[in-house]
């Protein structure tokens, strides 16, 4: 997708109206006792790129200042950082707009782009991190693809917000500041592709957009990596699975994923019908129903991979992967087994997501499936991320 131009900021707008005065009450305003600057050499500040791509933290509402509907991926990427002047304390900012659309709107040919656009921006030796401006409504699916295919060890942070820019108490400013004093900060150097939200430091494997209000990304059990404090990010954690330079998953020659479908069990469910056969499914699961053990193994033995997620992606004590012969229905979701397979050909065995939601398992297998389409290799990338 071709790059957007970046536009100028019109200095009438009320979204800049807005940052001038926010400016103006942080500065002392034309009326307020100034604090006099601190004598010494002036610190180089590092540098941070804000890759803009829309959400509601580009948002502007249909009438400025109320709670009625808005606009997500109108202001720029420009218009978004001037709107934060705070973040030249702590960075020297550079922006890029990657698109401006609701992130619903991204495609997975989108995040191949945006992460080779990422790839090549961190190879620039000047660059210590990037900030990626996004959606909240799929911003856990693209923070998940960068964290499999970034593969630098720089910090990459995605950040958004849950109320437009020109709202009331917009959340956008003081996450997009939150977001590059991470993405500047030398602790956060290792630590994968991070979702910066609420003061939260989440790992992008984990985070997930729990509900539609402030506040409401979380990663479950899994627990945060650090918050960002009124002195900076804190880290107290650090992720341990494979992700960035460790990351295999050299998409330089891919300009389209495979097909990978998502699928739901359920109480007297039967399984999916597919026309034509897509090369992977994922299924959220507890359990399977005789008839969709069946129907799951009429696929893999057409050569579908089939992996099975846990419904809530809460399953952090593993789950049964395909150590043990026989390699049947699932026993990762430990359900009503389905019937013995007929003698024939080797059934190919069913793939245990074990703790990822079914979103990103099925992320996690378009990736892997423009490596192999192997179950046992599948399985130890399922292990291994
Ligand atoms: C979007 O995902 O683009 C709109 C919703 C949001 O950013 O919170």
């Amino acid at each position: 997708m071709p790059l957007i131009p970046r536009m100028r900021v019109s200095p009438l707008s009320t979204f800049a109206r807005a940052a001038l005065v926010v400016a103006a009450l942080l500065a002392g305003g034309p009326a307020g006792a100034q604090t006099p600057a601190p004598a010494g050499p002036p610190t180089p500040r590092p540098k941070v790129l804000v890759v803009a791509t829309g959400g509601t933290i580009a948002g502007v509402q249909n009438a400025p200042g109320t709670l009625g509907g808005y606009r997500a991926g109108t202001l720029t990427a420009e218009q978004i950082t001037a709107s934060v002047p705070e973040l030249a304390r702590f960075a020297q900012v550079e922006t890029e707009q990657f698109s401006n659309v609701a992130s619903t709107l991204i495609t997975p040919e989108m995040w191949v782009q945006l992460a080779r656009r990422i790839n090549a921006a961190l190879a620039r030796e000047d660059l210590a991190g990037v900030v990626v401006t996004h959606g909240t409504d799929r911003l856990e699916e693209t923070a998940f693809f960068l964290y499999l295919t970034v593969r630098s060890a720089k910090p990459v942070v995605v950040v958004g917000a849950q109320r437009p820019a020109t709202g009331i108490s917009p959340d956008g400013p003081i996450n997009l500041l939150a977001a590059v004093r991470t993405a500047a900060s030398p602790q956060a150097v290792g630590k994968g592709v991070m979702v910066v939200m609420d003061d939260r430091i989440l790992s992008a494997r984990e985070s997930r957009k729990l509900y539609q209000r402030t506040g409401g990304f979380s990663t479950g059990e899994m627990g945060m990596l650090g918050v960002v404090a009124g002195n900076g990010p804190q880290f107290f954690f650090a992720p341990a699975r494979r992700f960035g330079p460790r990351s295999e998953f050299d998409l330089a020659g891919v300009d389209t994923l495979p097909r990978v479908e998502l699928a739901y069990s359920y109480p007297g469910g039967t399984g999916p019908r597919f026309d034509p056969l897509p090369p992977g499914v994922v299924v959220a699961t507890t359990g399977f129903t005789r008839a969709e053990g069946e129907a799951y193994r009429d696929l893999r033995m057409k050569g579908v991979v089939v992996v099975t997620a846990f419904t809530s992606g809460e399953n952090a004590n593993g789950g049964a992967t395909m150590d043990a012969p026989p390699l049947a229905e699932p026993a990762a979701a430990g359900g009503e087994r389905a019937a013995p397979a007929p003698t024939g050909p080797p059934v190919p065995p069913t793939v245990s997501a074990i703790h990822l939601t079914p979103g990103k398992a099925r992320i996690l297998l378009m990736v892997a499936l423009t490596r192999t389409k192997d179950p046992r290799e599948l399985q130890r990338i399922f292990e291994e991320y």
